[in-house]
């Protein structure tokens, strides 16, 4: 059998081609080739300094970037053949430049290594990610708003435990998503300012001899600056880490969200109903509306988990600076980012769609005792009763209740009457739910009054 000849781009020592298996474990161009468009533009800021700086020649550096737009072209029309002998993007990008331009093209990877080269296109790469994800939540958090304003006052119940607490607004719970999922743009956006620095020109690890010009090449990709130590900037991935961990973050909001859809649509719950749009039905049972698609923001959730501990494992035993192992990044954070991304999506279009019921949030809002805190606080209030007193009376008023098979208003004022004299008609006002809402004015609380200012403040912020 014919031995596969050695590698045109680092070959010379080599008397034969790697083994199939070895090419099968080495190779990366079939996911990194995601990497292109970031691959060119790095490579076109290096030709330009290379030839600012007396490195290349300007006709040289001008074939070459042209020749690079011409890679690009082919690439994006789907014209381009990757081959896996040639490892992975650079390393066929370059190749198909050499067939399109020849010789200058053999100059390009002057003064720079694969490794600076692929942390440069990775970075790039999730840059424009945290970008991405800024848009989607932006997005999301403009269609919990418009819930929000439908029903800003519609009472529903508020859970702690999962067990009936006390009522809250509709409009309450739709803006507590939104300032989680601002605390995740800002998340997104402080990881993107700790990675917007250039590993270009760190080359292998050690820096080079030529008079490269790192500030230049910083400059024309958008980076604030040159990173400072070669050894960090060919080995660092926390930048990528960062990223994962925002995504991780945010998609377990998402995935509350989700959980609190899948609830809320039961047919237990039928607090809100998912557009045809966005549920499934069943192929034996007719009447199902399977709400699927929160399930699976749910799921995906586990993904961009995965692909945190994944890379973090990765990483954690390497010595600086490059090692092969760090090739194992991508995937990793490529499915996060797909699958974070896919999440903000449907999750924006569900929201978008959804149809909240008030008036079955409303019955609900009143079971299980929900107001025995407006009860305890009327009688520290109205009676001036210290509060653990109050807790205590009204303690005794919900198991009275309880054991007549009724909520706290269903008792007559005599019953309540013979667990504490001194309550007097009025205290029904505090049992409905309204009033409980409405009372709830401190800065935060539930209260429609509140909850109105808060969109006012967050319809400005969104734009
Ligand atoms: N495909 C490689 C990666 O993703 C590029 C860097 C290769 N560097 C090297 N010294 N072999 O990490």
């Amino acid at each position: 059998m014919a031995e596969k000849t050695a590698n045109a781009m680092w070959g010379g020592r080599f008397a034969s081609g790697p083994d199939a298996i070895m090419e099968a474990i080495n190779a990366s161009i079939g996911f990194d080739q995601r990497l292109a468009a970031q691959d060119i533009a790095g490579s076109r800021a290096h030709a330009a300094m290379l030839a600012a700086v007396g490195i290349l020649t300007d006709s040289d550096a001008q074939a070459i970037r042209e020749g690079l737009l011409t890679v690009l072209s082919e690439i994006e029309a789907g014209r381009f053949q990757f081959s896996t002998a040639l490892e992975d993007i650079h390393m066929n990008v370059e190749s198909r430049l050499g067939e399109l331009i020849g010789e200058p093209a053999k100059r390009l990877h002057t003064a720079r290594s694969r490794n600076d080269q692929v942390a440069v296109d990775f970075r790039l790469w999730v840059r424009d990610q945290c970008d991405a994800a800024d848009g989607a939540l932006a997005a999301l958090q403009r269609a919990l708003l418009g819930q929000a304003e439908a029903g800003a006052d519609w009472v529903m119940p508020g859970f702690t435990h999962l067990q009936s607490a006390q009522p809250v607004t509709w409009g309450h719970h739709m803006m507590a998503y939104v300032e989680m999922l601002n605390r995740d743009r800002g998340r997104f956006a402080d990881a993107r300012r700790r990675m917007n620095e250039s590993p270009l020109g760190a080359a292998a690890l050690a820096g080079t001899s030529f008079p490269i010009d790192r500030a230049m090449t910083a400059r024309e990709l958008g980076f604030d600056r040159p990173m400072a130590n070669s050894l960090d900037a060919v080995s660092d991935r926390d930048f990528a880490l960062e990223f994962l961990g925002a995504a991780s973050i945010c998609a377990m909001h998402l995935s509350r969200l989700a959980e609190e859809l899948v609830i809320w649509s039961t047919a237990q719950f039928r607090f809100v109903r998912l557009s045809d749009r966005f549920s499934t039905g069943s192929s034996i049972m007719p009447q199902k509306r399977n709400p699927d698609a929160a399930e699976l923001v749910r799921a995906k959730t586990g993904r961009v988990f995965g692909a945190s501990v994944a890379l973090l494992t990765i990483m954690k035993g390497l010595p600086l600076a490059y090692s092969k192992d760090m090739q194992e990044d991508k995937e990793q954070v490529f499915d996060a980012a797909d699958s974070l991304m896919l999440a903000l999506a449907a999750t924006t279009g569900m929201m978008e769609d959804l149809q909240a019921s008030p008036e079955r949030m409303r019955a609900a809002a009143g079971a299980g005792f929900a107001t025995a805190t407006d009860l305890a606080d009327w009688l520290v209030r109205a009676k001036g009763m210290p509060f653990r007193e109050a807790h205590h009376v009204t303690g005794a008023l919900v198991a009275k209740a309880e054991a007549k098979g009724g909520d706290l208003p269903d008792l007559s004022l005599p019953e309540m009457q013979e667990i504490h004299g001194g309550i007097t008609e009025d205290v029904f006002a505090v049992l409905g739910v309204d009033n409980s809402v409405r009372s709830r004015i401190s800065y935060g609380g539930t209260s429609p009054v509140r909850v109105r200012e808060q969109i006012a403040r967050w319809t400005e912020l969104l734009g």
